[in-house]
């Protein structure tokens, strides 16, 4: 049997719509396509899916091995599926800061697949920054400042029992004895699947340049940050029942809006194992 190859259509800043595709009946060649369709554009966005929780798990095996999130609640029965909640009565939502997921971890996770399960009535977008664009945009003087250089990365000053999300509603995520070592990274990463040249620091998780303080790190960081998020590499996802989301941790950021209080917001995620960084 001739596998059908994928409908591809680039989103505007950052991402690709991948059409006439049923996540649950992929053949062999189509993942194949999907792996390298998400290196390339870091953000797969499919419309009209009707995933259970099993063939979530199931779509997300046949990519990559799962890497099962520390942090978040499970969803109930299903110990690999992490629950991005925020309920009608919380203000704190979770992702609601320019991050990459699991960078503080020594093989941060490859990729992610958010599945939409309980959307709010309107808002809850999530937005997307490219990050081999924002490599490839830098001017040259800063490319020669960063090259070289390597990031720590961290997650107790967010997850940790004095962490951001301990003094929020989502004091759940907060996880009191499970703190993590810093990680280092370099700045500027080969892609392991595109081979491109990918900025890897994020404001969530990296603290500082390595052999400076973060006072030091800063105005260079800041600079980074406010690269990558220029409108012009920046997406907007409108979530709508049946819409998942395939990114790629090492070539983009993620912001999940929060502008939907006293409505309920449920995402399944998966997240897909990565291996250790080389630099550029
Ligand atoms: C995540 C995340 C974004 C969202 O699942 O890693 O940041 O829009 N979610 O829920
Ligand atoms: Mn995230």
């Amino acid at each position: 049997m001739i596998e059908t190859r994928l409908r591809i259509e680039p989103i505007q800043g950052c991402g690709a719509l991948v059409k006439d595709v049923d996540l649950a009946r992929l053949g062999d060649a189509e993942v194949g396509d999907l792996r390298q369709a998400l290196f390339d554009h870091g953000l797969l966005v499919f419309r009209e899916q009707s995933l259970t929780p099993e063939q979530h798990i199931a779509l997300a095996e046949r990519i990559a091995p799962i890497d099962v999130n520390r942090f978040f609640p499970a969803a109930p029965g299903y110990p690999v599926i992490a629950k991005v909640e925020k309920t009608a009565q919380q203000t704190t939502n979770i992702g609601g800061g320019w991050h990459t997921d699991h960078s503080y971890d020594a093989e941060p996770a490859m990729g992610s697949v958010l599945v939409a399960r309980d959307l709010p009535p309107a808002g809850g977008d999530t937005l997307f920054a490219d990050l081999y664009a924002a490599y490839d945009t830098l001017d040259a003087e800063t490319k020669a400042e960063i090259a070289g250089l390597r990031a720590v990365h961290g997650s107790d000053h967010v997850f940790g029992e004095k962490g951001a999300y301990a003094q929020t509603d989502q004091p759940e995520l907060a996880k009191g004895g499970v703190e993590t070592p810093e990680t280092v990274h370099p700045v500027v990463i080969t892609h392991p699947g595109s081979g491109k040249s990918v900025l890897y620091v994020n404001p969530s998780f990296t603290l500082r340049f390595e052999g400076r303080t973060r006072e030091e790190s800063l105005p260079l960081l800041m600079k980074l940050y406010a690269h990558a998020i220029d409108q012009s590499r920046v997406s907007t996802l409108v979530w709508a029942p049946g819409t998942v989301a395939i990114w790629d941790n090492r070539c983009t950021w993620h912001f999940a809006r929060n502008d939907y209080h006293g409505h309920y917001r449920l995402m399944h995620r998966i997240t897909l194992a990565g291996c250790a960084l080389e630099a550029a």
